[in-house]
Order: C-alpha cells, then sequence, then structure tokens
C-alpha cells in the first residue's frame, strides 16, 4: 500500500517511506530542521536510522530529546532554546503523540513572547500569535494512536494544576506527513494496544459526539472498522506491516474526525492521565465501555448503525459486547482497580472530568453525578 493524499494535509503514506524525509523537508522549506522526540525514542534504532538518514543527504539536523511522556512546559522551553541556539529553521516532529506535540508546539512557540497558556485553545486565543513566527513543521509518526501528525494541536500538562492543556494554532498543521508503518513495528505491545485504543476513542467519541457534521461521521465509522479489525492483528503479529498501515490510518483518522468533538472517556481519561501519569491511550480503553454505558440514551441509535456496519448485529448491546470482547483479547485492564488506581481521588477527578475541554462533546451533559457514575462503574467493573 502506497498512496499521497491532501487531506487533511499533504500525507506520504506507506512503508519505507522514511526515506522521502529529505524531500519532505525540501517541499516544507526547512533547510535546517530541529528533530524533536521523547527521550525514550531517541536511542532506538528507528530514530537513529532516521539521523542517518538526514546526515546522509546533507542535512545538518539537530536532535532534542528532552522530553517525557505526557510533556510539560519545561520540555518546550529547553526545546524552543535549542532551536533558537542551533540557528534551525524548521521542526521534524518525531515519535508518538508526545514527540509529535512537543515538536509541533516548540515550532509553534519559538517565534511567539507570549506565554504558552495564553495559546489555549478556548475560544480564539490562537488569533493572539504571530502567525509569522510559526515555524514549518514535518510529523513523522512513530506509534498509531494520536493522529497528532494531521492535528492542529498539541497537548501540554500544566504541573502546578494536574491539568492537560491544548494548544491551539491553526498553523500547528505539519506541512508534510510521512505515515510509515514500518516505523511502528518496534513499538512495545502495551504501547501498540494503548495507542490503538486511543486512535478507536478518538473515531468513537467522534463518531458520538452530538451536532451535525456528516465528515467526521463518516470518517469515524470507519476508523472503528479498522481498529476493531487490525488491532488484534498487530498485537498477534507486531511485524504485520499491512495491519500496522491500517493502524497508523485509523488514527490519522481519529484525529480528523475529533474536530467534532470527543466526550468523557477523554474528559476522565484527562484528569487521571495527568494525576497519575497513565498511558493516555489505554486510560482510556479502560474507561471506554462505562462511558457507552452511562451514555446509552444518547447512542443507543447510532451505535446500531455502526455495529450493523461492522458486520455485528444491529444492536448497542452488540457493540458493547464486542468492545468488551476487544479489550479482553487485548490485555486492556478490565477496571481501574487492575489499572492500579484507586478510589482516593474520586471526586476530584468528577470534579476535572467536567471542566475538561473534552467534556463537552459527550453526547448527553456530562455532569458530576454522571462522571463518578462512569468512574464508579470502572473502578467495580460494572459495565
Ligand atoms: N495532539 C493530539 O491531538 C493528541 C491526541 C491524543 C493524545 N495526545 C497526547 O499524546 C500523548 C500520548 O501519545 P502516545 O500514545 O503516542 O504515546 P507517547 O508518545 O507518550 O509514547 C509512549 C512511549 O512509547 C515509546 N515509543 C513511541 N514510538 C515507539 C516506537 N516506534 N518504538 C518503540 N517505542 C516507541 C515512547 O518513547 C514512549 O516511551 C499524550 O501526552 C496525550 O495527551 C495528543
Ligand atoms: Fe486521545
Amino acid at each position: 500500500m502506497k498512496a499521497n493524499w491532501n487531506y487533511p494535509t499533504s500525507v506520504r503514506f506507506g512503508a519505507g517511506r522514511i526515506a522521502e524525509l529529505p524531500d519532505a523537508l525540501k517541499s516544507a522549506g526547512i533547510r535546517k530542521p530541529l528533530l524533536v522526540t521523547d527521550a525514550g525514542l531517541v536511542g532506538l534504532p528507528v530514530t537513529q536510522n532516521t539521523v542517518k538518514l538526514l546526515g546522509d543527504a546533507g542535512f545538518e539536523a539537530g536532535v532534542f530529546a528532552d522530553v517525557k511522556p505526557n510533556p510539560i512546559p519545561a520540555n518546550v522551553n529547553s526545546g524552543v532554546e535549542a532551536l533558537r541556539n542551533g540557528g534551525h529553521d524548521g521542526v521534524i516532529a518525531f515519535g508518538g503523540g508526545s514527540g509529535l506535540d512537543v515538536g509541533k508546539v516548540i515550532a509553534f512557540m519559538a517565534g511567539q513572547t507570549r506565554p504558552i497558556w495564553d495559546f489555549e485553545d478556548i475560544g480564539d486565543w490562537w488569533a493572539r500569535a504571530d502567525p509569522k513566527g510559526v515555524y514549518p513543521i514535518v510529523a513523522v509518526p512513530t506509534t498509531a494512536g494520536t493522529g497528532s501528525e494531521v492535528g492542529r494541536a498539541g497537548v501540554i500538562t500544566d504541573e502546578t494544576t494536574h491539568t492537560k492543556k491544548v494548544i491551539f494554532h491553526p498553523l500547528m498543521m505539519p506541512k508534510v506527513v510521512i505515515a510509515d508503518p514500518e516505523l511502528t513495528v518496534g513499538m512495545p505491545r502495551f504501547i501498540t494496544v494503548g495507542t490503538g485504543m486511543d486512535a478507536l476513542a478518538h473515531c468513537l467519541e467522534a463518531y458520538c459526539a452530538p451536532g451535525y457534521h456528516p465528515m467526521a461521521d463518516g470518517i469515524g465509522l470507519e476508523g472503528v472498522r479498522l481498529v476493531m479489525e487490525n488491532l488484534p492483528k498487530v498485537r498477534a503479529n507486531p511485524d504485520d506491516v499491512e495491519a500496522r498501515g491500517h493502524m497508523m490510518s485509523a488514527a490519522a483518522m481519529g484525529a480528523t474526525a475529533f474536530q467534532k468533538g470527543l466526550g468523557a472517556t477523554h474528559a476522565l481519561s484527562h484528569p487521571v492521565g495527568a494525576l497519575y501519569d497513565t498511558h493516555h491511550g489505554m486510560t482510556n480503553a479502560v474507561f471506554m465501555p462505562y462511558v457507552l454505558t452511562v451514555n446509552r440514551s444518547a447512542i443507543e441509535e447510532k451505535i446500531a448503525r455502526l455495529s450493523a456496519y461492522l458486520g455485528l448485529a444491529p444492536t448497542f448491546d452488540a457493540f458493547l459486547q464486542a468492545i468488551i470482547d476487544l479489550r479482553k483479547q487485548l490485555g486492556v485492564p478490565h477496571t481501574l482497580a487492575d489499572f492500579k488506581i484507586d478510589s482516593s481521588k474520586r471526586e476530584l477527578i468528577g470534579d476535572m472530568a467536567i471542566v475538561d475541554p473534552t467534556a463537552g462533546g459527550n453526547p448527553i451533559e456530562l455532569t458530576r453525578e454522571r462522571a463518578l457514575e462512569m468512574f464508579d462503574r470502572a473502578m467495580e467493573g460494572r459495565v
């Protein structure tokens, strides 16, 4: 499978296409890139080979990897410094959501004078930015989950309040994406599953979000199918590059669809991730069936249609059971307790969930009572 797409940005999709990175940089107008990735990835062959590829093509690339999973402003600030000190003219955002997000936010912040939280995704705060100060970005995903490679935002954790904040600007959309599924084959199994379930959560929550957005609905629907058919394949056989490719597409589709909105899965997973530093996608996977159950009255018909599309019985229950079976097959913890989360921060998580920016996309109003019901069900395993 090999394809070039121009929606939602220029995407070079296919195995082995990392070899086109030098050409992608040229088309993005970057001559001296700063490759931004996370501290774990930087030492792995997938990154080292990419850096070598750049050297062989005559690029004087810098590497910045002082980035932790669930990245924080300090990671952005030192990256901006590295970009300025090294005289770089663009960024290669390389990695999973953490590396991609920080790379994108560094490219954005490098030309701004205001502090990072001034650009949180609230109203038109993005218009405060100087658009000429945004450096061009080439994105190279190494996980298939967040879809951040085709998104216009980066998620940064505010450590002072333990909240995940979305930094948004339209120009944070990468100019070129290299979507090479071979880069994802070395992911540890836990990350393969967690990131894949994040893609599923994006497609599913976008599809269930209220509002008229048939484009997002169509993308979400097909994205759900791709994950449900291919995630078990890549878990069983990590080298299945074709299935890895479908997962990479599903990840990009999720991020494209969730312009429509997300919902309570993400609204609950964000505080849990910020308070316990858990993996984002795996946290979503734990909450998913309980959120479906509590939202049932608002989504029953839509889910029945989705279920029919997947070749299952056209009922809500058939889909719910398929999600439970998928989680089991993939080794996702069934309860929060199995995920080593206790009830001590229950109230705080409820408070944080209802003000999370994704709460507004939930198909029924996410009241504190409903958020706590979802939390309690997830703790006890009551689907
Ligand atoms: N921008 C968005 O729209 C968006 C959407 C959802 C989530 N997020 C954010 O993305 C982050 C999560 O991203 P993620 O799930 O991709 O995880 P991640 O980027 O944090 O990576 C998880 C771990 O996997 C490792 N890894 C990544 N690729 C690998 C590979 N090919 N081989 C071996 N190891 C590899 C990393 O080093 C890291 O230790 C969170 O901060 C989350 O809030 C952003
Ligand atoms: Fe997500």
